[in-house]
């Protein structure tokens, strides 16, 4: 009885762990979410790259030496009899100064190699595009300063008032602001400085294929430079956040998507101008009287590309959504189904996200709607 049971609960346990083992590795391969951060792009990637790989290289031959020379222990000195008494010894000086020097002059040399691409990473690039980087839950806003104007970080850095929350509007100073959310958009060969932030809770931007991670803190305004090649042009490079921050967390993505200068600015322009107004009588003009009055749209979304979120309006700026490939935090593809099955309940799709809508859609009226978001170009 006893014996059965063990072995009902070994064979169990057989057939279980290859099924586990397959879920962990297959969770961490979305096929909708490539972003190998071992295939590196871009000069601050390359750079974090060239530490992973040394690195690994000397932990892998010292974890080599080390369980080799575990396993030969183990055999060499094993007990052959009852009476096999090891020879007995006590403190062995040489030994120790030995294990003690060896590791830590590795250390040092890794850690030499660590603070040097840390302190390289960190430095300032010339002529750098700036961009405001805005976390929200559960999706990335982005802030374009306009020409001339600087985004200006000592305001976002001032102390913030008790029970006052965080105002990344302050971000954008001196001026106009291109906002848009989910896809940041790049020219390539110049170098990009992301001021990063947060409206709630600590999220992570993380693009692995052109950077390292960088938290995006409430109150609190954070760095990171990225860079892309010539060739990456035409590219768009997938990214996550990186730090838990409540139910979607895993449907948190980005998108960096890289433009040579010439298209990155015919982009920019394009994203300054309001948007193309829906012929009279068109599925899109229906939609358009529904976003702004019945279903309630406009009430949480902007479809001004020059107002940065505020206590109010908290659904990502819809400016130009017609000319985006991903919505609802880069996480489905900008397409008909997608639309409609979002619109019939945005729940479902991305549970614990803040869009709430005040009435039942009917299908024309989802109809009406997808027309329009998609006529915003
Ligand atoms: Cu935002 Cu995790």
């Amino acid at each position: 009885m006893h014996s059965s049971r063990r072995r009902s609960w070994r064979a169990r346990l057989l057939r279980g762990a290859p099924l586990a083992l397959a879920a962990l590795l297959l969770s961490a391969c979305a096929s909708n979410a490539p972003q190998d951060v071992l295939d590196p792009d871009g000069p601050e990637a390359r750079k974090l790259d060239n530490l992973i790989n040394p690195v690994f290289i000397v932990a892998g031959v010292i974890f080599v030496l080390v369980y080799a020379l575990v396993a030969f222990c183990v055999l060499k000195f094993r007990r052959r009899s009852e009476a096999d008494v090891p020879k007995q010894v006590h403190g062995s000086t040489a030994a120790e100064i030995g294990w003690t020097i060896a590791p830590a002059v590795l250390m040092a040399v890794v850690g030499i190699f660590s603070v040097g691409a840390v302190l390289d990473l960190a430095e300032d690039p010339p002529g750098a595009l700036e961009i405001a980087v805005v976390g929200h839950q559960w999706w990335w806003e982005y802030q374009y300063p306009a020409e001339g104007s600087v985004l200006n970080p000592r305001l976002v850095q001032r102390p913030i008032p008790e029970g006052e929350k965080p105002k990344p509007k302050v971000l954008a100073v001196d001026g106009d602001v291109v906002v848009t959310a989910g896809e940041l958009h790049i020219p390539s060969q110049r170098p990009v400085k992301l001021y990063v932030t947060s409206v709630d809770v600590i999220h992570s931007f993380w693009p692995p294929r052109l950077a390292g991670k960088i938290d995006a803190v409430p109150g609190h305004l954070t760095q990171l430079n990225i860079k892309a090649d010539k060739d990456d042009e035409g590219k768009t490079f997938l990214g996550q956040c990186a730090e838990f921050c409540g139910t979607s967390h895993a449907n948190m993505r980005l998108k960096v998507m890289v433009h040579s200068a010439a298209d990155f600015q015919k982009w920019l322009d394009n994203q300054k101008k309001p948007a193309l107004k829906a012929a009279a009588g068109t599925d899109a003009a229906a939609g358009e009287a529904l976003f702004v009055g019945g279903a309630g749209c406009a009430a949480c979304h902007f479809i001004d590309s020059s107002k940065p979120n505020d206590d109010v309006h908290i659904g990502p700026n819809l400016a130009h959504v017609g000319l985006r490939t991903s919505f609802a935090g880069a996480m489905f593809p900008f397409d008909e189904a997608n639309l409609r099955a979002w619109l019939h309940n945005p729940q479902d799709r991305k549970p614990g996200n803040k869009m709430i809508l005040p009435v039942t859609l009917s299908e024309d009226q989802i109809t009406q709607l997808v027309a329009y978001l998609k006529s915003l170009k």
